[in-house]
């Protein structure tokens, strides 16, 4: 694992960017696994900054979401739909017909779960999976639980997560309860993973995900295990790892 630190945000996402640019470029139609959240929005606009100077072209790129919230269509502005294509997909020369994110509408999840897993088969597995970290070390929206689910599945949000996200609804009520995720599966199957981590509210469950036990309970520390995995945080994130392994930051 390669964990690099970052002065701050904007670093941060310039740095993130690189390496999926580089990865573009080296592999014009590479299968990029796509987050949400707010971590990433630096990092899709420096790429959209990039590709406006020419220097990153988007054709050929294939692209797989992580996760959708349950309930919302791909029009509500809440939705990871609409965040992709407001954020990114819309302001470079991606074919939104190789664009993919789950969908939240799907009445049998099952079904639409087993549909995303043939489909990122069909791609050839993910290329590169940028992810970000939630506060209870969700990746994607698999949540802490009892066992590490390998399927696109739908989960039940924890209530910090719903408190997490609240900030982007009108209110607490309207976030969704339900969400359909990649599984761990898939995220673990990406040839390359890239997290993201920015604030001092990620650099707890930052530590723990990278240096604690491996469990369910804390979903990210599976990537403990992955073998080419590549963390970007700002300073404020890595506070604690780089309090407790200093050695560990490249
Ligand atoms: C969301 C997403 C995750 C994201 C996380 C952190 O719930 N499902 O993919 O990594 O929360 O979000 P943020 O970057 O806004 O802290």
């Amino acid at each position: 694992m390669k964990i690099f630190s970052a002065p701050d945000y904007t670093a941060m996402s310039r740095k993130a960017a690189n390496l999926i640019s580089a990865q573009v470029i080296l592999k014009p139609d590479s299968v990029l696994g796509l987050a949400t959240g707010s971590t990433p929005l630096g990092v899709y606009s420096q790429l959209i900054d990039w590709y406006e100077k020419g220097d990153v072209d988007f054709t050929k790129v294939r692209s797989v979401n992580l996760d959708e919230y349950c309930g919302l269509a791909p029009e509500h502005e809440q939705s990871y739909h609409y965040y992709m294509k407001e954020n990114f997909f819309k302001h470079i020369n991606i074919q939104m017909v190789n664009t993919h994110v789950p969908d939240g509408l799907a009445k049998d999840v099952t079904a639409e779960g087993h549909r995303y897993d043939k489909l990122i088969d069909s791609l050839g597995g993910i290329d590169l999976q940028l992810l970000g970290i939630g506060n209870t070390g969700h990746i994607g929206f698999n949540e802490p639980s009892e066992s590490f689910i390998k399927e696109t599945h739908r989960v039940t949000l924890k209530q910090k997560t719903i408190d997490a996200n609240a900030r982007f609804f009108a209110s607490k009520e309207e976030v969704p309860r339900y969400a359909v995720t990649m599984g761990i599966g898939a995220i673990m199957g990406a040839k390359k993973v890239l997290l993201v981590a920015n604030g001092a509210g990620k650099a707890e469950i930052l530590y723990e995900s990278l240096f604690g036990p491996i469990t369910p309970e804390v979903p990210a520390s599976i990537l403990q295990v992955h073998p080419d995995v590549t963390v970007v945080g700002d300073e404020a994130a890595m506070a604690v790892i780089r309090e407790k392994c200093p050695s560990a930051i490249d």
